[in-house]
């Protein structure tokens, strides 16, 4: 064709997990790969209603353009505020989702080149926004019951030229189940005052808590303004709402805006005024406890077909909340290589090799048990287990 693509699109590699997710659309296989809540869960009729209800009430209004919906911006900042986040409607930006919030971050603290802290295994999303945009990566390794390391944050943040920021998943990592402990929030947030670096703080899971005891966002700890907060209401409300938001300092929005706009002029006011509606109706409450007694449900299910099968030959997290449980197989079997004759047995997972910026890891698997029944998750793992048998 004669003309050349950016750098950018070089680098992006497709996301392997929506690879992975259009292999698993034959309906006999049981899939643990996506990162799907359940679809009978879905407020599919509260949602019409609340559309509804709008459309009669704001009319034309409704479907504008317009500036950002001042009354979700203030419901987002008490939701913040309630979790220790205290903040105003001002300091809120409402985002299509937390893919966008971190699209956003990227773009305002990071040129091409720089360098910038991740995770070693992470959300590929995290991925696309450093590596994809020429980050020079400096990963940091995440233990499975605390969360990210911060004696090697407090590193990769002392070296020179100092990073431009670090990403952190702080509640049911994405893949890893774990969450970071309080004290290491605290610490992330001095870290980012003492060293002058931005901490992104992707959190689209803490609603999905069905045990254990919350811990304040890092966002919380932040006296210096230095932590971006990104939350989304694709996991607590459903995907195809497309609304998230960022916390930031009030004097970031301008520029926030801007970078915004360059590639996205606005959320839908539509959707931001239905979902307000669906607050306002108290739908919310009832909704997540909903949601979250499913989850502990399904979550159990897996963690005990993962004892009943695999205790002999492999480990995993154990998540007191979110979607996912990260196992590590210790049999010497390569899950990226089990994964055809997985799909054979009709089971699908996602190879935990997927998520690590730097290599390796091809002894794990990221499972997802949202999206199944408790009896669907005990075939699935069922079955599994003649793979695992079978390779090893
Ligand atoms: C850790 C993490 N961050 C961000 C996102 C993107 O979410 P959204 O649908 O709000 O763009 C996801 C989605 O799975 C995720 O797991």
């Amino acid at each position: 064709m004669g003309f050349q693509l950016s750098h950018e699109v070089e680098r992006l590699k497709r996301s392997v997990l929506r690879e992975l997710l259009g292999l698993a659309v034959d309906p006999d296989i049981i899939s643990l790969a996506g990162g799907l809540p359940a679809n009978e869960n879905m407020p599919v009729e509260q949602f019409r209603s609340c559309l509804n209800a709008v459309l009669d009430r704001d009319g034309a209004k409704a479907m504008q353009y317009s500036p950002q919906y001042a009354p979700l911006r203030n419901w987002i900042a008490e939701y913040m505020t309630k979790m220790g986040v205290a903040c105003e409607g001002e300091q809120i930006f409402i985002t299509n989702g937390a893919q966008q919030g971190l699209a956003i971050l990227s773009r305002l603290l990071l040129d091409p080149g720089d360098p910038a802290v991740v995770e070693e295994i992470t959300f590929t999303g995290i991925h696309q926004i450093t590596l994809g945009r020429g980050a020079a990566l400096r990963a940091i390794p995440t233990d499975h019951s605390t969360g990210a390391d911060m004696q090697a944050l407090e590193a990769a943040f002392r070296q020179d030229p100092r990073p431009r920021f670090a990403v952190l998943i702080p509640d049911f990592h994405n893949p890893l189940g774990v969450s970071l402990s309080k004290e290491k929030r605290a610490r992330a947030a001095a870290l980012a005052e003492e060293y002058g670096v931005a901490v992104i703080e992707d959190d689209p899971y803490s609603a999905l808590r069905f045990s254990g005891d919350r811990s304040p966002p890092i966002k919380a700890f932040d006296n210096a303004g230095n932590v971006f907060y990104v939350g989304s209401f694709s996991k607590m409300l459903a995907p195809s709402i497309r609304l998230g938001w960022i916390v930031a300092a009030q004097e970031m929005l301008p520029a926030i805006t801007v970078i915004r706009e360059s590639f996205d002029l606005e959320s839908s006011t539509l959707t931001q005024r239905a979902v307000m509606e669906f607050f306002d109706r108290d739908l919310f409450e009832p909704y997540i406890a909903n949601l979250n007694a499913l989850n502990l449900e399904r979550s159990s299910a897996l963690m005990g077909a993962l004892e009943e099968h695999l205790s002999d030959v492999a480990t995993w997290t154990r998540p007191e909340g979110g979607l996912f449980s990260w196992v590590s197989l210790h049999n010497g079997v390569d899950t990226w290589d089990m994964f055809e004759a997985a799909l054979d047995q009709k089971v699908a997972y996602i190879p935990g090799a997927a998520f690590a910026v730097n290599g390796g890891h091809r002894n794990t698997m990221r499972l997802n048990f949202s999206n199944a029944t408790p009896a669907m998750i005990r075939e699935a793992i069922a079955r599994l287990t003649s793979v695992i048998q079978a390779t090893e």
